[in-house]
């Protein structure tokens, strides 16, 4: 079992609220300081200087009107904002937006709240979070305190949007409860002054860890567990997947997140099971074949997961010989099912984290699958199978429990076409799923290259273990779906027996009750965790936003980003619950419904086009980059990888995901240092996002697509020879390899340049992406051709058609 967040209760009486209270400027209400700390001169400052912003004072200021500027989309061509960066966040008003969360971090889909669902329903605009909770920061102010202060009514951790009454007594922003500040609170331990509770770190940071006291915990912090199930059949070793394991490992071996305590151990399966006994003190590694698979024991239990530090040289003997060992095999099954059990087994009393390397699908002993992909069912089958818990599998795993004591991470490098994937396990246990189609490492060299980065940054990122996540609201507001890998506990209370940093979540948000007297809404996620160093973490993030009530207000918050996110998660969820063509639909419901609704209320003067508000203007092009997009297309396409690219979109944060949808499409062979961006000395070039549409490549240029995951750098037939030997170390066009992917570091101007912001473009994400320099003969053409999302393609409308399309449906 996962450590639940403890709440201590509290008899409510004790500390009575004081609903009639009037709220009072805090300088005129310091009654008694306690001496022991009083720095007079010092509190007097504060006093006067107080700064700390009472709701009342949050005026809404008038959105920018630049959000509401009609833009007629059947005229105007040009949308993607100047610059490589996507569109910013909505202006949220002043006072909020400084004290508010990383829109990186947490943020809704309407940067304004309707008061009432009528309202709500009226925009036709979906409500929704966003979040990447776990995100790597590179500022994190982290609380050690005894005493976690919040609210006595419903827990809310305290934040920078309550309300001080007076410095002894603090109004709770989701439930409007008075709470006492307690004592300790009302010193600084930043500033070392006392009697200045709002400039405790908890109320300046909307963003804040807390290292929690043991009333936190279930049971002492668990260390952290990672267990490896490794395929070893035929099929697998052929691959030549277990070299890149093995040695990837071995590099990360000293930076997994962990302490001393660590522990690690494998299990490798093909038609049995193996066990590797690495207890300090063999002089090399002990294997233990368990061949009955109907009933799985686990030969020496004490000693197959061991302690990382005392155990490294036999660990590191392991992997050093596991490639050789199965060299020759010529076992074709998978006795994965049984491999899991006996996992379950090893990792339940400690939780952790089971990464499984699978080649094909598991054939033998429970749990075993027989390929459903009949030629018939491609791409317009429903893909209910894998999403919804019905894969042999996926009971299996939640017979087993695994879900409630480890994540579990599945690395799938398939070779066979047909497999249905089993990533409907790593949904319900906060894992992670990763898909190399057709991995070999000798035939595909980029998927190497793939598979070594993305594994490297999975062995080495943060991990959090026993994790439980809980989302409040202002009350009136209520959370409808979740969307993400996790386990739903309770209405609010997700549970994430891993948590990474690379893992985003959407929630569906209804509003049950108006917001009447409300100027804002807050919103708190809470992520209570186990670090790998064995301490129990709580990280909160608080979003508070403006209440309105009219549609013009609504609209102009809109962000459009979000929106496509909310709408590309309720989509996957359509495919499962319905048919693909019902998700489709959905799509191009939402883009008419809110085009249709923003022209009958919003609009006061009737004008001829296609019109959006101007923080809108995106959404048409993002719902058709959605459609075309291999979780939604019609046409083609293997079942696996649209059913990976379905879990990509609900498990991507927002940044990523948006990459995928709508790919940046930009001209690199003229780039300059103008408006470069300077990080660290090292001058980076800003080419403009282009619109992604053949029109805009021309044969004497070269573009680079940055798709997330894969880049390529299509090279024009008349590319000027300096580009081409400068940059490509080419003589000439039919000279550029047709499958390099690799910028050869020329010491030219041009080159550097272009590297450099290829390597930004990478940096910015968490996993790797390819690049591959094509040109018009090239195999890979046609995928950058796909990528063409504003033209005519065989089984899909341009934009301006989809424009019309939906124009057509508005003025119906
Ligand atoms: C009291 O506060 C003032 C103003 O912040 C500061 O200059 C002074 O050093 C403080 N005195 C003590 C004893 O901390
Ligand atoms: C926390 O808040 C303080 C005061 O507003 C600010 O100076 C600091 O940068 C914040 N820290 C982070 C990590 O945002
Ligand atoms: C693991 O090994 C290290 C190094 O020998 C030791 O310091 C530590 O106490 C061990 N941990 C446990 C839980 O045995
Ligand atoms: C799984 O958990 C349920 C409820 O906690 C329990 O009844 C069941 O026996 C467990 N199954 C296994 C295989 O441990
Ligand atoms: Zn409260």
């Amino acid at each position: 079992m996962c450590c639940v967040c403890v709440c201590v209760c509290v008899c409510a009486g004790v500390f009575p609220a004081l609903p009639g209270q009037m709220q009072r400027p805090l300088a005129s209400s310091y009654p008694s300081l306690q001496p022991v700390y009083q720095n007079v001169s010092g509190m007097q400052t504060q006093m006067q200087m107080q700064t700390h912003p009472s709701l009342a004072s949050l005026s809404l200021q008038s959105q920018p009107p630049e959000a509401l500027r009609v833009i007629n989309l059947l005229q105007e061509r040009s949308l993607l904002p100047a610059g490589s960066v996507p569109p910013p966040v909505p202006c949220l008003p002043q006072d909020l937006q400084k004290l508010s969360c990383s829109p990186e971090v947490f943020r809704c889909t309407l940067t304004s709240i309707p008061q009432t669902q009528s309202l709500l329903n009226k925009a036709k605009l979906p409500l929704g979070l966003l979040l990447h909770p776990f995100k790597d920061l590179s500022q994190l102010p982290v609380v050690t305190s005894s005493n976690i202060v919040r609210c006595r009514s419903c827990r809310t951790y305290i934040n920078p949007f309550v309300t001080f009454l007076d410095a002894r007594r603090w109004k709770c922003n989701l439930c409007h409860r008075v709470n006492d500040v307690p004592e300790e609170f009302m010193y600084n331990p930043v500033s070392r002054l006392y009697g200045a509770p709002h400039k405790r770190p908890e109320v300046q940071n909307a963003t804040i860890e807390f290292i929690a006291p043991s009333e936190y915990m279930l049971r002492p912090p668990q260390p952290a567990v990672y267990l490896f199930i490794l395929d070893v059949s035929h099929n697998a070793v052929e691959t030549g997947y277990l070299d890149v394991f093995c040695q990837t490992l071995l590099e990360s071996l000293d930076s997994l997140p962990g302490d001393t305590r660590t522990k690690i151990g494998f299990i490798t399966f093909d038609s049995t099971i193996h066990f590797y006994n690495l207890q300090e003190g063999l002089s090399q590694p002990q294997m233990l074949i368990v061949s009955d698979i109907d009933d799985v024991f686990l030969p020496t239990p004490d000693s197959l997961l061991v302690n990382l530090s005392e155990s490294k040289e036999l660990v590191q003997d392991l992997l050093a010989s596991l490639p050789q060992m199965f060299g020759q095999t010529m076992e074709t099954q998978s006795a994965l099912g049984p491999a899991l059990q006996a996992a379950f087994k090893l990792l339940s009393p400690t939780g952790g984290r089971m990464s499984v390397f699978q080649t094909q699908l598991p054939t033998i002993g429970i749990g075993a699958l027989k390929p459903r992909e009949e030629p018939s069912h491609r791409a317009n089958a429903k893909v209910t199978f894998c999403l919804v818990p019905i894969t042999d599998l996926f009971s299996l795993a939640l017979s087993l429990n695994i879900s409630k004591c480890c994540g579990l991470c599945l690395w799938k490098l398939t070779i066979d076409l047909s497999s249905p994937p089993e990533g409907c396990i790593s949904r319900y246990s906060a894992g992670s799923v990763y898909f190399y189609p057709s991995y070999h490492k000798q035939h595909s060299p980029p998927q190497t290259e793939r598979l070594q980065k993305d594994l490297k940054r999975y062995l080495t990122r943060k991990i959090g273990f026993e994790a439980v996540m809980r989302i409040r609201c202002t009350k009136g507001l209520s959370i409808h779906t979740f969307h993400g890998n996790f386990f739903v506990r309770s209405t609010d209370l997700l549970s994430l027996a891993n948590v990474n940093p690379d893992a985003g979540f959407a929630v569906q948000m209804s509003i049950e009750e108006n917001l009447l007297d409300l100027q804002t809404v807050s919103f708190q996620a809470a992520l209570l965790y186990t670090s790998s160093k064995g301490e129990r973490r709580i990280r909160v993030h608080t979003l508070c936003l403006p209440v309105v009530t009219s549609l013009s207000d609504i609209f102009a918050g809109a962000d459009v980003q979000a929106i496509t996110a909310l709408l590309a998660s309720m989509a996957v969820d359509r495919c499962v619950t319905a048919s693909l063509s019902d998700a489709r639909d959905s799509l191009i419901n939402a883009a008419i419904d809110t085009l249709a609704s923003y022209r009958s209320s919003v609009l006061t003067v009737p004008q001829p086009g296609l019109l959006t508000p101007a923080c809108l203007r995106l959404l048409p092009l993002y719902i058709l980059a959605l459609l075309k997009h291999k979780a939604f297309r019609t046409s083609g396409g293997r079942l696996d990888e649209r059913v990976f690219a379905m879990f990509q979109l609900k498990q991507q944060p927002l940044a990523f995901l948006l990459m995928m949808v709508h790919p940046g499409l930009y001209r690199v062979d003229q780039l300059t240092d103008e408006g470069a961006l300077n990080i660290n000395d090292r001058m980076i070039p800003q080419p403009r996002a282009l619109q992604l549409s053949v029109e805009k490549l021309s044969r004497d240029a070269a573009f680079l697509m940055d798709c997330g995951t894969v880049m390529y750098l299509w090279v024009g037939r008349n590319c000027s020879p300096v580009f081409l030997t400068q940059v490509l170390g080419a003589d000439s066009y039919a000279d550029v390899p047709l499958n390099m992917i690799q910028l050869p570091e020329l010491d030219t101007a041009q080159s550097s340049r272009l590297r450099a912001f290829v390597d930004w473009l990478r940096e910015r994400r968490p996993f790797h992406a390819v690049l591959h320099v094509i040109r018009d003969e090239s195999p890979l053409k046609t995928e950058f051709m796909q990528n063409m999302i504003e033209d005519l393609s065989e089984s899909a409308l341009s934009y301006y058609e989809f424009l019309l399309h939906l124009q057509q449906q508005i003025s119906k």
